[in-house]
């Protein structure tokens, strides 16, 4: 209840936000439900909020994997930064396009899994594509891109350009949440292009 009110409050100030209560705990352990926690995993989570998905991952996690998780509202991540402390989390206040160099300072190479919750549909066209092709160059060959959206997607949302990047790009849908959600598993391999440039002439 008072997890709605914080996302009620940032909700109508910040539109990036786009969702008025965290994503139910059912739907998050059936989205974590697609990582595999055997062994040291470096996973990033783009849009953490107020933690649904931090707290599921940390309770799965090896001691010697790492989290990073990259949030844009400054509320939520004072929020996280209040919650139990774990050596395995760092927390930062800034854009999933900038992942390359918060792994630089990190110190971390490539990512296993990158989890994102962030709103594709409300991104620009060119911030989209600079998200997506950074995940790619952020993930080790092997690993995997898990996007989960409001099942509403168009496929100009995230699907075609996802397609684009990674090729491998399956989708579940997930109905343990309201709304339901899909779920987007884009795996990196050899023979992904890895890039997605804009169309010419595409107005920003
Ligand atoms: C729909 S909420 C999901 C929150 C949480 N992961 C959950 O499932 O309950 C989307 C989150 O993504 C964050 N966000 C939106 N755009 C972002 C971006 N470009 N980089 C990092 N975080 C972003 C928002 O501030 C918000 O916390």
């Amino acid at each position: 209840m008072i997890e709605t009110f914080i996302y009620l409050k940032n909700f109508i100030t910040d539109k990036y936000v786009a969702s008025i209560t965290p994503t139910f705990r059912s739907a998050v352990e059936k989205v974590c439900g697609k990582i595999d926690f055997n062994d040291r995993r470096l996973i990033v989570e783009y849009g953490p909020g107020t933690g649904a998905f931090t707290v599921n991952l940390l309770n799965n996690m090896t001691g010697n994997s790492r989290l990073i998780a990259i949030e844009r509202n400054p509320n939520f991540c004072r929020i996280l930064e209040k919650g139990p402390l774990d050596p395995r989390l760092k927390i930062f206040n800034d854009c999933a396009g900038n992942v390359l160099d918060i792994l630089k300072a990190c110190e971390e190479a490539e990512a296993d899994y990158i989890i994102s919750g962030i709103p594709f549909s409300l991104l620009s066209l060119e911030t989209k594509l600079r998200i997506l092709n950074t995940a790619y160059s952020a993930l080790k060959e092997g690993g995997k891109f898990l996007a989960y959206q409001n099942f509403f997607q168009l496929p100009e949302f995230l699907k075609n350009h996802l397609e684009n990047v990674f090729q491998n790009v399956r989708a579940q849908y997930v109905f343990q949440s309201f709304p339901p959600l899909v779920v987007f598993e884009a795996l990196k391999s050899n023979g992904n292009s890895g890039t997605c440039r804009l169309p010419e002439g595409t107005a920003l």
